[in-house]
């Protein structure tokens, strides 16, 4: 059963409160990807999946497909495009408003840009999606989230950050921008703010974690040329989306995972992070200066 629409700006039929008794999961980029098996996977499982997407024909298009594939799921959908902080606000307050009690948030949108992209709001677009957002996202579903303890915060990252370096007086790269390090310390700052959101949470019931997919023949690399023949010839090699969505989903929902927090998975394993990651003083770093971030665009104004 689908349920509901974007109350997001511009929506044009905004849904009351959607009324069900089942726990609530929230997934970001449950529009395509790993995300939409993410999605499926929770709502076998019994949960109503929101699903946050940024295009309401791809975001439909996955709630038909899972309602095909699990008639019994109830999915909802809302639109906002989360490059942008005030649209994740907007997104954040409407899921709010529906859903007092979230038992898992998927924080899986994520993209890789091949060139700099500067967004309205004058972030870098890879900084703004893969980090500041779930940030954003994450500390405003934190109220409903903790009404719903036991409850699970799963963090999509990658593998690219196990082996790159980070400044937190440098996450924006202005200059020394490139595809790789854009992406790869987007992915180690966001596991970083994830091990420093599990220590505030504990006690509370909340989990936070790290999930790396594995390689994932998805359409994450959007660009032609070299690169793009590159990520095709990987396909080739790569998981398939819905082996993508396995450790995600163990993370999400295996007992043994309840109340493990604070760590970095892969195959439904813990493994050791980037040590970066473990250095309780630099985590404190970037958290602090993601906060900058998302608090001021000053602080993130790309000018290469
Ligand atoms: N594929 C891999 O090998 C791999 C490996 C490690 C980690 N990951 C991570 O896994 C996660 C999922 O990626 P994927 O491989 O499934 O890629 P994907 O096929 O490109 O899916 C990404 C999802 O995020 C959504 N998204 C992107 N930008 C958005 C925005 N501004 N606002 C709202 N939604 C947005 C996309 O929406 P649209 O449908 O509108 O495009 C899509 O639903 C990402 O965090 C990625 O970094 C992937």
């Amino acid at each position: 059963m689908i349920i509901g629409h974007s109350c997001a700006n511009g929506d044009r039929s905004p849904k009351p409160a959607v009324a069900t008794r089942r726990p609530v999961a929230v997934v970001t980029g449950g529009s395509g990807g790993i995300g939409r098996w993410i999605a499926l996977g929770l709502a076998r499982a019994g949960y109503h999946v929101v699903l946050i997407g940024r295009d309401r024909a791809r975001g439909e298009a996955a709630q038909t497909w899972i309602a095909e594939q699990a008639p019994h799921a109830t999915t909802d959908l809302l639109i906002a495009d989360l490059s942008l902080l005030a649209a994740t606000r907007a997104a954040g307050r409407c899921v709010l408003s529906r859903s007092p009690k979230i038992a898992i948030l998927v924080n899986n949108a994520g993209v890789f840009d091949s060139e700099p992209v500067t967004t309205a709001e004058g972030y870098n677009r890879v900084l703004a999606t893969n980090l500041l957002s779930p940030f954003v996202l994450t500390q405003m579903l934190l109220p409903a989230l903790r009404a719903a303890a036991p409850s699970r915060i799963v963090t999509i990252g990658s593998s690219m950050s196990d082996r790159t370096r980070i400044s937190p007086h440098h996450l924006v790269l202005g200059r020394r921008w490139t595809m790789v390090r854009a992406y790869s310390q987007s992915k180690l700052a966001l596991m970083m703010i994830t091990f420093a959101l599990s220590r505030r949470l504990e006690g509370t019931g909340v989990v936070a974690n790290v999930v790396h997919p594995g390689l994932v023949a998805t359409g994450l690399v959007r660009t032609g040329g070299v690169i793009g023949i590159a990520w095709r010839c990987l396909a080739r090699v790569a998981l398939t989306e819905a082996q993508g969505a396995d450790t995600p989903l163990y993370a999400a929902l295996a007992p043994e995972f309840a109340t493990l927090s604070g760590i970095y998975v892969k195959k439904r394993r813990a493994v050791r992070p980037n040590r970066q990651a473990l250095d309780p003083d630099l985590v404190e770093e970037v958290w602090a200066a993601t906060e900058r971030l998302v608090a001021s665009p000053d602080h993130a104004m790309m000018r290469p």
